[in-house]
């Protein structure tokens, strides 16, 4: 299949390149920059020149494509409302170029739609849904299933993680650096669901081959990391006291990501891995924690 991927250069994207030609595919990878073009060409993708704000050049790739796996989003948790938008009007250009081809379409979402209790795949997202920025696009992907389009979800845990990894793991050992001390809330008892970055990239290829109009597929390895255990590993390798924060500071002391880190975000792929014999291969998230690159990294940095 000729595959266009938006997001190919990002953390998620560039494991799904490789995936997906070693599978035989063809990639063509949405570009911004000079850079970009350069990554995708020495990936072995064909690159793309636009941008999620330029709708043409999303509908012209996706209408040269065999099928599109969308993954590139707009982080800035500073406009989450606006970068939401731009993504609902992505999946509509992107859905409108497979219209009525039966060709297949893979949209990017998260787990983090249903707090306090383990999400399946059968949780529809809605107005109590913590990442509100994803529910309209959720909604679209799934009703391009009634117009032609093999469409699917494949919700990500809020920690995708591996080495390059550059999202909330990253910037938890940043300010436990910065602060000298690794914290968590309250008791720590909250979990976040985990994925590796290859695992979650083999369920993308898989669900672009053979996933049904209309599913909702969960990337998920690990149903729920005690966000406790990920600070106490973090103080570990820092050498750094692991400290409880009360819920009232924690955004003083975690800022924006204070958000994320006191949500309750446990989920299940029982579903996803009875339906498509996806079993995850790779490290959990403190085993690879406990390899160091995240904090070889942040040195070298
Ligand atoms: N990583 C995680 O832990 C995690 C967890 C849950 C969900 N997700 C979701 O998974 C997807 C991939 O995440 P990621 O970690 O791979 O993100 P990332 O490393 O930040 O990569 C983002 C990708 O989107 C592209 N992009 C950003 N703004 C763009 C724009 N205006 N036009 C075109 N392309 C643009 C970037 O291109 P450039 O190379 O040009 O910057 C890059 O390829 C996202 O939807 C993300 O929200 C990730």
């Amino acid at each position: 299949m000729r595959v266009f991927v938006t997001g190919a250069t990002g953390f998620v994207g560039s494991a799904i390149v490789p995936e997906l030609i070693t599978a035989g595919h063809r990639v063509v990878g949405l570009a911004r920059s000079d850079a970009a073009a350069a990554a995708l060409l020495s990936a072995g993708a064909v690159a793309f020149r636009g941008s999620l704000e330029d709708p043409d050049s999303l509908f012209s790739a996706a209408e040269g494509s065999d099928g599109v796996i969308h993954c590139a989003f707009i982080h800035d948790f500073s406009r989450m409302e606006s970068a939401g938008q731009t993504d609902l009007r992505a999946v509509e250009t992107l859905g409108s170029a497979l219209e009525g081809s039966d060709r297949p379409m893979v949209v990017t979402s998260g787990t983090a739609l249903i707090a306090g209790r383990l999400a399946t795949e059968q949780d529809s997202s809605g107005a109590q849904s913590p990442a509100t920025h994803r529910v309209a696009s959720e909604h679209a992907t799934l009703s391009l299933a009634s117009r032609g389009v093999r469409s699917s979800v494949l919700r990500l845990p809020p920690t995708v993680h591996g080495r390059g990894d550059h999202g909330f793991v990253p910037s938890l050992i940043d300010i436990a650096r910065r602060k000298g001390v690794s914290a968590y809330v309250g008791d720590g008892s909250n979990r976040w669901a985990t994925v590796h970055r290859f695992d979650a990239a083999r369920l993308f290829r898989l669900a672009l081959e053979s996933a049904p109009a209309g599913s909702v597929l969960h990337a998920v390895g690990e149903e729920g990391v005690a966000t406790r255990d990920i600070a106490e590993m973090i103080g570990r390798h820092l050498g750094v006291p692991v400290v409880s924060v009360p819920t009232e500071e924690a955004t003083d002391h975690f800022g924006w990501l204070a958000r994320f880190f006191t949500l309750d975000v446990p989920a299940s792929s029982a579903r996803t891995r009875a339906r498509f014999e996806w079993e995850p291969t790779q490290p959990g998230l403190l085993a690879d924690l406990d390899m160091a690159h995240y904090f070889e990294q942040l040195q070298v940095a």
